[in-house]
């Protein structure tokens, strides 16, 4: 591992002038104490460029091989189309460099598994971008849901959706890990997973695809051990609404925008019997708030609150759910 120059700092660089990293990743790591942004690397010069002008980044590389050999730099953000996770994650580990990689983290399990094992063997940490669990309303969802305060959780129903319309986004190309269930569909997943602190044992799934091949819409029922169910759905066709409740044996919890609530203060509804109780939770920044935990597995060498294996067992469920969806196609066929 290439341990940070001093203590206080992680070097970052980011691989894509990516509108993720453009919009809110970037501006979050210039907000992070102990974050200092010192490249961006675009397969077009001029966007890194413009980029490193536009956020006074010392350095912009016409190729992501370039930024990942610079000695400067001790961690990478990977906002690339989903199929580029795994080969510039494993580039990344080459290099010595720590990688903080979007959601999802691969296309499939084998490849986040192949991603684990070459971080390991280069002894560099990686963790996957998904923002959401660092809000200090899931971190209260999760105390509350512990505490017992709903009972037993037994039923979660969790949805993502948003009108994707833009007709060249790598969303909708199936060679670049398009769908709307590694897009979107893998948050109320991970915020399931999470919730009941357990993996599910089967996955159905109905989905629409478009004629390139990626779903579009799913619908998919997760069973947990326990009695316990996962109802979640997603779709690039339908308003942009995203939600998360948990129904346990005493009551309920619902989180308006359990994903992203963007920086308005966020709210639960907690039910139990007659009472009904909402809980406002003060804005925060969710990219910050996961960037200083990454930067502070770095600098203080602890575990990562989420370590990769989580996300190798999300895109597990994912390929059960995709599996099953595709498997109902074909059975119609
Ligand atoms: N956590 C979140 O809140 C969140 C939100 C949105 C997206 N995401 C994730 O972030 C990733 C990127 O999403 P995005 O919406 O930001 O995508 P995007 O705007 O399309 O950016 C992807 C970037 O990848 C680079 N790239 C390299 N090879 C490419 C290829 N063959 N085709 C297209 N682009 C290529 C491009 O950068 P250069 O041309 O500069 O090299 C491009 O700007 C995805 O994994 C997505 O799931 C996360």
């Amino acid at each position: 591992m290439q341990p940070p120059p001093n203590k206080e700092v992680v070097r970052w660089g980011v691989l894509g002038a990516a509108r993720i990293a453009i919009h809110h990743v970037i501006p979050a790591l210039q907000q992070v104490a102990s974050a200092e942004l010192v490249a961006i690397a675009s397969r077009d010069l001029d966007k890194a460029k413009d980029a490193a002008a536009h956020f006074g980044i010392p350095k912009a590389f016409s190729s992501y091989e370039e930024l990942l050999d610079d000695p400067d730099v001790d961690a990478v953000y990977i906002p690339l189309p989903n199929s580029l996770h795994a080969p510039w994650t494993i580039r990344a580990a080459e290099a010595g460099v720590h990688v903080l990689c979007e959601k999802p983290l691969a296309l499939d399990a084998t490849e986040a598994g192949e991603m684990i094992a070459a971080c390991r063997q280069r002894n560099v940490q990686l963790a996957e971008a998904f923002m959401y669990r660092y809000h200090p309303q899931i971190v209260q969802t999760l105390e509350l849901v512990r505490s017992g305060e709903i009972g037993a959780p037994r039923i979660i129903r969790g949805n993502f959706s948003f009108e994707l319309n833009r007709p060249d986004d790598v969303r909708w190309d199936p060679a670049l890990g398009g769908g709307a269930l590694l897009d979107v569909g893998c948050y109320p997943v991970n915020a399931a997973r999470l919730v009941f602190g357990a993996e599910p044992v089967t996955a159905l799934a109905a989905a629409t695809f478009t004629k390139g091949g990626v779903d579009e819409t799913l619908a998919g029922v997760l069973t947990f051990p326990d009695e316990r169910y996962a109802l979640v759905d997603c779709s690039f066709r339908l308003p942009f609404r995203q939600g998360l409740e948990i129904v346990g044996t005493a009551g309920r919890i619902a989180l308006a925008w359990p994903y992203n609530p963007g920086l308005k203060p966020a709210t639960l509804t907690v039910t139990r019997g007659e009472d009904e109780r909402t809980i406002t939770i003060p804005s925060a920044n969710n990219y910050i708030l996961m960037i200083e935990a990454f930067d502070d597995a770095l600098l203080s060498r602890r575990p990562l609150a989420y370590p990769p294996e989580d996300a190798q067992a999300n895109m597990r469920v994912l390929d059960m759910l995709a599996a099953s969806a595709r498997q109902a196609v074909e059975g119609k066929a």
